[in-house]
């Protein structure tokens, strides 16, 4: 069953925009990338797929645009089921950035990379330009002559996502999004990210190993093992939760190892997950 709100947004009955029903897939190779994966995403959140090297983060998120598709199991966006017919208006909704940012760019400067989706979606080559140059603006990138090939890590991978929300999607998926930015940049995309869903009520999905992080941003937690998810939850359920970060290869977020590490008599009801918020609760313990 689904449902249109107000917006006009489809969703399911719980309401989730992407819905990954016990999805299983396995590689050429025989080796099991997902197995019977339940997942879900909500509008306007940002929702943490953590798990360390090999758990099926991206073999996930390159399920949720249809790159590819489940050997079992099936994924509904906006109330329908993904499928071939349905696959290039599934891709103008749901934007991926791949973690290898090499293999998302291939046109011979910055602006015809960027240009490439919206020219796809068969805007003109003006209104592709336009929203182009925007989107390098967004990400902070102001050399669109460059050869991509010859950017930095970094530079790629702001490259990459400015190609992808030059397509305007309703939702963005991004695997490992700050692995090779330096500190600036690196909070100039966890910047971006918040705004794409504050600014532009977009659902964002990110697949990363830094529980910082995901502390400082997510809305909801998904912990990722063996191909499926293990947990989810609000992110001080989850990224308190040391035994299950264990678990799963993965280290509580620094915030809140100080803050267990205060031993306060009492725990706060939301205990902090940002330096702000561990500051705060420092000061008010302090005499
Ligand atoms: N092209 C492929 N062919 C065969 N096996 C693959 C392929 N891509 C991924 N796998 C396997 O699928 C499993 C899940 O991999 P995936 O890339 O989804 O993990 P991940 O959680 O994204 O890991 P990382 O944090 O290292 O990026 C792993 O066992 C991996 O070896
Ligand atoms: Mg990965």
């Amino acid at each position: 069953m689904t449902r249109t709100d107000q917006a006009g947004v489809c969703h399911d009955d719980k309401g989730a925009i992407i819905h990954v029903d016990c999805v299983s897939h396995k590689y050429p190779d025989g080796t099991q990338g997902i197995h019977n994966m339940c997942f879900s995403v909500y509008p306007k959140e940002i929702v943490a797929l953590c798990g360390p090297n090999g758990a099926g983060k991206s073999t996930l998120l390159e399920h949720l645009n249809g790159l590819m598709m489940p050997d079992v199991g099936r994924v509904r966006v906006f109330g329908e089921n993904l499928c071939k017919d349905n696959l290039s208006a599934i891709r103008k909704l749901v934007g991926l950035v791949f973690q290898d940012a090499d293999s998302q760019l291939f046109s011979p400067t910055v602006i015809d990379d960027v240009m490439f989706g919206p020219l796809n979606l068969g805007l003109s080559a003006e209104e592709a330009r336009k929203r182009a140059e925007r989107a390098l603006e967004v990400v902070g990138i102001t050399d669109a002559q460059k050869v991509p090939h010859n950017l930095s890590g970094g530079q790629k991978r702001l490259v990459a996502i400015a190609g992808v929300l030059a397509m305007q999607p309703r939702i963005l998926a991004v695997d490992e999004p700050t692995g090779d930015l330096d500190p600036s940049n690196a909070m100039k995309m966890e910047r971006l990210l918040v705004s794409l869903r504050d600014e532009h009520g977009m659902s964002v999905v990110i697949a990363l190993h830094d529980m910082n992080m995901a502390a400082r941003i997510a809305d909801r937690v998904c912990v990722v093992k063996k191909g499926g998810i293990i947990a989810e939850g609000k992110p001080v359920d989850i990224l308190y939760n040391e035994a299950l970060l264990a678990s799963a290869g993965l280290e509580l977020p620094t915030v809140a190892r100080i803050y267990r590490n205060l031993r306060l008599k009492e725990e706060a009801a939301d205990p902090p997950l940002t330096i702000e918020q561990l500051m705060d609760v420092i000061e008010r313990r302090s005499p």
